[in-house]
């Protein structure tokens, strides 16, 4: 036994010392490789990647790759280059997140190559402004059917208390009412596995299934949750009076067993991004006395005296109360994406460098959010400066990049958007609440998505 040690050991040596020799290629950016060979500086990007980028920044420049676990990862932080990334043909999305969909969703690499350009151009078709406005008034019933399970008053973690009625009302409206827990202990277990699931999910990415025993326990239940949900697809396609679901469309599109997995993906990008955003948004009003003071001018004005159980609020109604739409977009800023990615599939050439093929290419959203040169007193939550962007027309501000960009852009946006805009309007009409603790700091530790909220947020509420 102790030669197959030996040999062992000696393989790995010669491995990493090869990748440790291994020169930054010619007139490539400036490279931390961290000082433990292939490892590189994983241990302390990993510990605070997004203050990581902050300093790397302040020192190496603005494009500079990290070493991190075999992988070399470039930043890109100058937004003259943005552009470039999002269109150019040397770069390529699927090819940066196959191997994070095959460790997440379990999806072959062969059926990814095969099926994801398909499933997101149906998404995209399905999710237009147009398409969404469609599904505004279902999903304004099921908010209000869920919000008045909290009865007349009560207190708890804000985060938990959004997840158990956005999490059902979300998928009943984009799977299907039968697709949605249905009852507190369901919600209640979903909320448990989905939560599990999301918070590993970039761990979940990296790292092999047996170090995440939790996490890899939820993704099986998830997968075959989402298994029964497409049998029902696929069985009664008739059994609702609404037109079709985003699932029953997604079901003929996938022709191979992974079906359930693409599912899980479409439900976590549904799920994952807007919830906590949600949460931002709400913990911004409520805590700015003169910003909760111009939002609830606005919604009181236009919904009066609307019955406050089942309370109606159409697209009309939302145009009507843009300044809740500036709190959503503003939220959306200051807690953006931590980075969004690209392989290098030709050498690239950006400011002097040439970026080697094989290299991720990566571009910070949350980072971006903080150049004042795009957007004055960066730090401060300011739903004014929305004011100057187009929204009405679907326009973002200059320098506004938390959706992505290029041919692979969020295809949720726009759903997201009425989403959020629709249920925070709604939330505020309805209730009144108060914060029992400080607004939390956003939680550094992840790239992947939107920030989570860095400790739980107690609030009371009270029916109006
Ligand atoms: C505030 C909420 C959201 C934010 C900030 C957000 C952000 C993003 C970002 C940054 C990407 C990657 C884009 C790129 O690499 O260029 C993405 C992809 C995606 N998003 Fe969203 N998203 C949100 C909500 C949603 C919602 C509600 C849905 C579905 C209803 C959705 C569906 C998707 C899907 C399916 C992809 C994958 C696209 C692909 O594989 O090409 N997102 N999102």
């Amino acid at each position: 036994m102790e030669w197959v040690t030996l040999v062992l050991s000696a393989i790995v040596v010669v491995i990493s010392l090869r990748l440790f020799l291994v020169k930054n290629p010619p007139n490539a950016p400036p490279c931390i490789k961290g000082w433990i060979p292939w490892f590189g500086a994983a241990f302390e990007f990993g510990q605070a990647p997004l203050h990581f980028i902050a300093q790397a920044r302040a020192r190496y420049g603005p494009v500079f790759t990290v070493l991190v676990a075999g992988k070399r990862l470039t930043f890109v932080t100058d937004h003259e280059d943005f552009q470039a990334f999002f269109m150019s043909k040397d770069v390529n999305f699927e090819q940066a997140v196959q191997e994070p969909v095959q460790n997440t969703a379990s999806i072959s690499k062969e059926s990814f190559f095969k099926f994801h350009a398909a499933s997101i151009a149906l998404i995209k078709g399905k999710l237009t402004p147009g398409n969404t406005a469609l599904l505004a008034n279902h999903l304004c019933e099921e908010f209000n059917n869920h919000l008045e399970n909290w009865g007349s008053k009560g207190s708890g973690c804000l985060n938990n208390l959004l997840r158990n009625v956005m999490y059902p009302a979300v998928m009943s409206n984009l799977l299907g009412k039968c697709n949605s827990p249905n009852g507190p202990a369901a919600i209640q277990e979903f909320v448990k596995r989905f939560s599990t699931y999301d918070d590993g999910f970039e761990y979940g990415s990296q790292l092999p299934a047996m170090f995440l025993k939790e996490w890899s326990s939820s993704k099986k239940w998830l997968l075959s949750l989402l298994e029964s949900m497409i049998i029902r697809a696929v069985d009664i396609p008739s059994n609702e009076s609404r037109s079709e679901t985003l699932l029953q469309y997604l079901v003929t599109i996938i022709a191979d067993k992974f079906q359930p997995n693409y599912g899980l993906l479409m439900l976590w990008a549904s799920l994952a991004n807007a919830i906590p955003i949600t949460f931002w948004a709400l913990a911004f009003i409520l805590s700015n006395p003169a910003i909760y003071k111009s939002a609830m001018v606005q919604i009181s004005s236009v919904l009066k005296d609307r019955d406050k159980k089942n309370t109606r609020v159409s697209l009309d109604d939302l145009q009507e109360i843009p300044y809740v739409k500036w709190c959503i977009m503003e939220a959306i800023r200051l807690r953006a994406p931590g980075a969004v990615t690209r392989r290098v599939v030709r050498p690239f050439k950006l400011q002097n460098y040439i970026i080697p093929s094989g290299d991720l290419l990566m571009l910070s959203p949350f980072w971006a959010h903080r150049e004042p040169r795009y957007f004055t007193d960066p730090e401060d939550f300011k739903p004014e400066r929305w004011e100057k962007a187009d929204l009405r027309k679907n326009g973002f501000l200059e320098g506004f990049v938390a959706f992505g960009g290029g041919k692979n852009q969020c295809p949720g946006r726009w759903y997201a958007i009425m989403e959020l805009h629709l249920f925070v309007a709604l939330i505020l009409y309805k209730f009144e609440f108060t914060l029992l603790d400080q607004v939390p700091e956003p939680s550094l530790l992840h790239l992947v998505g939107t920030q989570q909220p860095d400790r739980p947020c107690t609030v009371e509420y009270s029916h109006r």
